[in-house]
């Protein structure tokens, strides 16, 4: 099993400095799903993508800050996304995953 979690402090961090002020404004999810089918969507523009599993509890902590990070990258014009490493073992295997929550950009 992946190591979990070994990623998370610092960007967690840098995230929170990012962010500076989280915006919350009750809106929907910014955050993308990208799937096995629809990841050719990533190849245009700015993308920042998560790579989750269900189980990695250092992954659903960082799910609040990517929602927040997520609204934040709407003004950069950078695509936020999250992809399940469980559901899109395509995906997973496209890219080299060796921890998570894993961040590419
Ligand atoms: C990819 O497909 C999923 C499932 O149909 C959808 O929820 C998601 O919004 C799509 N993502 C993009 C970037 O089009």
């Amino acid at each position: 099993m992946a190591p979990c979690g070994r990623l998370v402090g610092p960007l967690a961090a840098l995230i929170l400095f990012l962010l500076g002020t989280p915006g919350t404004h009750g809106r929907r999810s910014d955050v993308r799903v990208i799937t096995d089918e629809n990841w050719t969507e990533m190849l245009e523009g700015e993308w920042m993508i998560e790579f989750y599993a269900p189980w990695c509890p250092a992954c659903q902590n960082l799910q609040p800050e990517w929602e927040s990070f997520a609204e934040w990258g709407e003004d950069l014009e950078v695509n936020v996304a999250k992809v399940d490493v469980t559901e899109q073992t395509g995906l997973s295997g496209r890219f080299i995953i060796t921890a998570l929550p894993t961040i590419y950009q």
